[in-house]
């Protein structure tokens, strides 16, 4: 089991364990984290499921690809930090993982 901190736009930090393989979008959704809607359901779709993630964090990320980087385009203030949550899975490289969250999907 690792741990995920998501970090609400107050500060509040939120952590959440998470088993390996786990979506960071649907980690968020199962616990509550209301900052993260997904309308799109993981489709990659929407971009309401946007986080951001620090550079040292996402170095250990997946690289995000030429969808996602459209998708991330289109979330409210994207910046070189965004992801769309929906794409990243927990794996042991991640534990400890901080995801700031956005003040706003829409
Ligand atoms: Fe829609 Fe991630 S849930 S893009």
């Amino acid at each position: 089991m690792y741990t995920v901190t998501f970090v609400r736009p107050n500060g509040e930090r939120v952590p959440i364990a998470a088993e390996d393989g786990a979506n960071l979008m649907q980690l968020a959704i199962e616990n509550n984290i209301e900052e993260i809607v997904a309308d799109c359901g993981g489709s990659m779709s929407c971009a309401t499921c946007h986080v951001y993630i620090a550079e040292q964090w996402r170095e250990k990320t997946p690289p995000q690809g030429p969808t996602e980087a459209q998708m991330v385009a289109c979330a409210i203030d994207p910046s070189n930090d965004s992801r769309l949550s929906c794409q990243i899975h927990i794996s042991e490289i991640l534990d400890g993982l901080v995801v700031t969250l956005p003040e706003s999907q829409y």
